[in-house]
């Protein structure tokens, strides 16, 4: 069911040019980005390795939109408050990546950042029941994670529909991220399920229109399920 939440569009910045990234993330703060993610992978949790803290640090004071660190490395616990120190106001661990997720998710918090969990398209809502009191955000993968430019998972939609009710039905204050495959075609699937923060790469960077038009669409889009 869809959220009466605000929708926010949130670029990957894996299709970005990475020899001009300060200006990359520049043009996407002007393109009206509500925050940007940044997809650090470690070849281990994922088959690709992309970047570290450093490299966001690097262009934290380019643009004043939030960063948020979607983790997908095996056991981030450790590095968290690296994340942190470089800029990152949300820190996002994949459930599937942590043998005590309770005690990671407290780790963001005292490390100063709100708390999200991300969960791979076969793991299912029960694995992040116990810890929805912990995180400001779930992040339901539309996609297997390793890569941009995916094909969307259209049977994720009754995930995110599920975990949608469970959060109403707690009362409790946390949004749903979906990520992998978000575009103009599939973007009204996964928020009228019930998502409300869009993670896209391929369909913000490749819009021949530009990123602007491409920002505006998709919440346009998404914004239209809600009645
Ligand atoms: C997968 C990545 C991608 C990326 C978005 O690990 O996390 O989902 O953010 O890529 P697109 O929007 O191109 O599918």
């Amino acid at each position: 069911m869809p959220t009466d939440r605000p929708f926010q569009i949130v670029p990957s910045v894996l299709p970005a040019d990475f020899s001009q990234l300060g200006d990359e993330v520049a043009a996407l703060e002007k393109a009206g980005v509500d925050r940007i993610q940044w997809d650090v992978m470690d070849g281990r949790f994922v088959p690709n390795i992309t970047f570290g803290p450093d490299l966001i640090r690097s262009v934290r004071d380019r643009v004043a939109v939030p960063f948020e660190a979607h983790l997908m490395i095996e056991d981030p616990g450790w590095v968290i408050p690296q994340f942190v120190d470089a800029g990152c106001e949300l820190i996002i661990v994949h459930a599937e990546s942590c043998i005590h997720l309770h005690r990671v998710l407290h780790g963001v918090a005292e490390a100063g950042a709100k708390a999200a969990v991300a969960i791979c398209p076969s793991t299912p809502v029960a694995d992040v029941a116990n810890v929805l009191d912990l995180v400001s955000m779930v992040l339901v993968m539309t996609v297997n994670p390793g890569f941009g430019g995916q094909a969307y998972i259209a049977t994720m939609e009754p995930k995110i529909a599920e975990l949608r009710a469970l959060i109403v039905e707690r009362g409790l204050d946390v949004d749903i991220e979906v990520d992998g495959g978000i575009a103009p075609a599939t973007v009204q699937g996964a928020a009228g399920a019930g998502a409300n923060i869009l993670v896209a790469g391929s369909a913000l960077f490749r819009d021949p229109e530009g990123l602007g038009h491409a920002v505006t669409e998709l919440r346009e889009l998404a914004q239209a399920t809600a009645g």
